[in-house]
């Protein structure tokens, strides 16, 4: 992708963005057929990735546009059905992209697999023996999926916690084997899960006691990716405001979600807002993604914001996210969805941590999105003109015309599409 500033793409029609991806050298013939299908995910396709299927569900696709990523431009593959989204990513990305741009990093892709032994006669020498035999318990994980090591990764740590020790505690004491895996390109639940059974018969032997659980830590927090933007106030100047009242409004919002529960849950929400739409387009698990980024927010005994917003000496405002990334760019759905085949070529990612970098740069820039908004206007005008136009649009408006209504159905505080039929009507004559 050389630039993914594409000026004027929000007025096309969804024939013309098409055909402009499509001169952009996105995609093959066949990708393209795949966008115009009427069915891009065949019943049958669908039948195979799950039970009892009775047809698909459709979200709208939409590009998040003008993000620039460590030196590198793309375009961003968003599923999601609610409005406004789309536009607000872009809009930050393209003022983020005039100060350099979103630096983003990621860790190794190192997933967690757990084990859960109860009833050992002593929980403390069973750590202990565990302990003695990492080494040749780490082996033996990687001996049940050898395709993996000739990858690059494979299992590469493990840790022993003991939990309930005390007298008082509520629960059953137990040991809890943790497995860091390196599950390199693929998200690799049934490489962490087959791994962590496999040990299961050894696990029991060494600490004289029962195994129950074995199963993938959804929170991966040796599996991180983090994104920072820096951006001079002026860029945030609006008609009605200063940039240094907006990066003020900012960092006031962003202290509100950092020390209140109920604020963080819907600040971060809105950052959800970014991160699920590429998840999802991208074939990849946004229930563990969502599950794993609250947990994260929560990591320090309360939930908190997941962003953190401040001002740096020269008065810049500075975002920075970091959350856990399960993300992958092989296997799963992604092997099977036409669209997520899709999605990926577009995103021209070369590897998992990549991805994981670009998905968290689209959170921040959602996230400074609705606090700006909120800080200023309030997130209601931006809503309702995006809201007036696709019912201008669903009223038979094109071309100019689209934005005569939607602003007309703004001023006259009617906005349905009973009236903008009426409207485009009166403009006809
Ligand atoms: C709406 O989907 C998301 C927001 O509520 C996020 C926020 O309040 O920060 C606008």
């Amino acid at each position: 992708m050389e630039t993914s500033r594409i000026p004027g793409f929000y007025n096309m029609t969804v024939d013309e963005r098409r055909q402009l991806l499509g001169t952009m050298n996105l995609f093959t013939e066949e990708n393209t057929e795949y966008l115009f299908s009427k069915d891009p995910l065949p019943t049958d396709t669908a039948d195979n990735m799950i039970e009892n299927v009775i047809g698909t569900f459709p979200l709208p696709l939409g590009l998040g546009l003008n993000f620039l990523i460590n030196g590198k431009d793309y375009c961003i593959p968003m599923a999601i059905e609610e409005p406004s989204v789309v536009a607000s990513a872009s809009h930050i990305a393209k003022i983020v992209r005039n100060t350099g741009g979103f630096t983003t990093e990621a860790t190794d892709r190192v997933m967690t697999g757990q084990i859960q032994v109860v009833g050992c006669p002593d929980f403390n020498a069973a750590k202990e023996t565990i302990m003695k035999e990492k080494d040749a318990l780490i082996e033996a994980a990687n001996n049940a999926y050898p395709s993996l090591m000739k990858r690059g990764g494979g299992a590469e740590d493990l840790e022993v916690r003991l939990l309930n020790g005390e007298s008082d505690s509520k629960y059953g004491q137990m040991l809890i084997l943790h497995l860091y895996i390196n599950t390199c390109d693929a998200m690799g639940a049934n490489m962490v899960n087959t791994m962590a059974e496999s040990l299961a018969p050894v696990v029991e032997d060494l600490t004289d006691g029962k195994v129950y659980l074995r199963i993938l830590s959804n929170y991966p927090d040796r599996c991180l990716a983090r994104a920072r933007c820096v951006i001079p106030p002026d860029m945030l100047q609006t008609s009605d405001f200063s940039g240094e009242e907006v990066r003020d409004g900012v960092i006031h919002a962003y202290e509100f979600a950092a020390s209140d529960p109920y604020r963080a849950v819907t600040h971060n929400k809105g950052i959800m807002n970014g991160i699920d739409p590429v998840v999802i387009a991208t074939g990849n698990d946004w229930r563990a993604v969502e599950a794993g980024a609250h947990a994260h927010a929560a990591r320090d005994g309360m939930y908190t914001s997941m962003t953190v917003w401040s001002k740096d000496e020269e008065g810049n405002l500075v975002g920075e996210l970091e959350l856990p990334m399960s993300v992958g760019t092989v296997g799963g759905s992604i092997r099977v969805h036409p669209i997520a085949k899709l999605a990926h070529k577009l995103l021209n990612v070369d590897s998992a941590q990549e991805l994981a970098g670009v998905i968290v740069a689209v959170g921040l820039a959602q996230n400074l999105g609705a606090l700006k908004a909120l800080a200023t206007d309030g997130i209601q005008k931006g809503h309702m003109a995006l809201h007036s136009r696709s019912v201008a649009i669903a009223a038979g408006a094109t071309g100019e015309m689209i934005d005569m209504i939607s602003e007309r159905l703004i001023d006259e505080k009617e906005i349905r599409v009973g009236k903008a039929k009426e409207l485009v009507e009166e403009y006809k004559k």
